[in-house]
């Protein structure tokens, strides 16, 4: 299958799972619901859930099994992107192209909307599934939580505050980078997986690697686009790290190292699938996406 039909099948699924009635009534606080709904609705790659999914099919899941995952895990990363604008933090007035939920809405609204996105997010990945064994669904649950707290995401994202105006060596860069990107990116990669109720362990362990790889290729390319890119290509400000005079790949390496390391994480990725055969191609696909994406 090529890259384009995987991605509009995935992307089909998700878009039901997204818009259906279940998912974000407008029942009450509908300001709230509004801003979750202008984040969570307003585009992006979805590259997140397109992982559940590839995931999933790589171990031969049921991908209907999949649904809430991908749901789920788009839902928190709406939140960190939401926080992530804020004046507080890397204080961005564009993002998909539209002007941030704090923009649109106001702050106390957008730190609402991040609040209630990650909450929501585990209320309907808690909710019974059916055809998933509730020990799966609590593997996913855990999964998720880890990858989005202190060890994972938002660890991520206090590591990169304190940054800010810092000189840091790329053991620190990695750490940031692998937590405040990676750990969502391996918690999507391995929430697929848990749609598999047998999974062998040579097949997680090819995953894990997988993902660790992807994740920082993921964010290593984030950096390299804030400097070769523009606004409206990105969607969100152009140099906006450089603005904030936030340590990256390529303030550390400069452009030419970045790019080299970006490849060699996508080689390791792919070398990490080898074992998994065909099942596995949208992955490959995927990791192929994740370094020549011009967004
Ligand atoms: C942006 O994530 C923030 C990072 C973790 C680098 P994406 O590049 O996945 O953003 P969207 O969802 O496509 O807008
Ligand atoms: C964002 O990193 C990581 C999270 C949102 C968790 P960035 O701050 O580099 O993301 P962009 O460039 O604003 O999308
Ligand atoms: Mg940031
Ligand atoms: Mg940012
Ligand atoms: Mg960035």
């Amino acid at each position: 299958m090529e890259f384009r039909q995987f991605q509009s099948m995935a992307l089909a699924r998700f878009d039901a799972a997204m818009n259906s009635p279940s998912v974000l009534p407008q029942a009450h606080a509908q300001r709230l619901i509004a801003a979750m709904k202008y984040s969570l609705l307003n585009g992006g790659k979805r590259i997140r859930p397109l992982l559940v999914y590839a995931s999933a099919q790589a171990c031969q899941a049921n991908l209907h099994h999949a649904d809430v995952a991908a749901l789920a895990i788009e839902m928190v990363h709406a939140y960190s992107l939401v926080h992530d604008d804020l004046p507080a933090m890397d204080d961005d007035d564009l993002r998909r192209g539209q002007p941030t939920c704090h923009i649109a809405f106001d702050e106390a609204c957008a730190i609402l909307a991040g609040d209630a996105l990650q909450t929501e997010a585990f209320s309907l990945l808690s909710r019974p599934i059916d055809g998933l064994l509730p020990a799966q669904q609590l593997s996913m649950l855990q999964t998720l939580a880890f990858a989005s707290g202190a060890y994972g995401m938002a660890g991520g994202q206090s590591l990169d505050l304190e940054a800010v105006n810092q000189t840091v060596d790329l053991a620190y860069l990695e750490t940031m980078h692998n937590h405040k990107t990676g750990a969502l990116i391996k918690a999507a990669v391995i929430m697929g997986a848990q749609c598999q109720a047998s999974l062998d362990s040579q097949t997680k362990a090819a995953l894990e690697s997988y993902a660790d790889a992807i994740g920082l290729a993921f964010q290593v390319q984030d950096d390299i686009l804030d400097v070769t890119s523009d606004t409206q290509t990105l969607g969100k400000t152009q140099g906006a790290d450089a603005a904030l005079n936030k340590p990256t790949y390529v303030s550390l390496l400069g452009l030419d190292g970045a790019q080299l390391k970006a490849k060699q994480l996508h080689e390791s990725a792919l070398d990490a699938l080898s074992s998994l055969g065909e099942h596995a191609q949208a992955l490959k696909q995927i990791a192929n996406y994740i370094i020549d994406r011009v967004n």
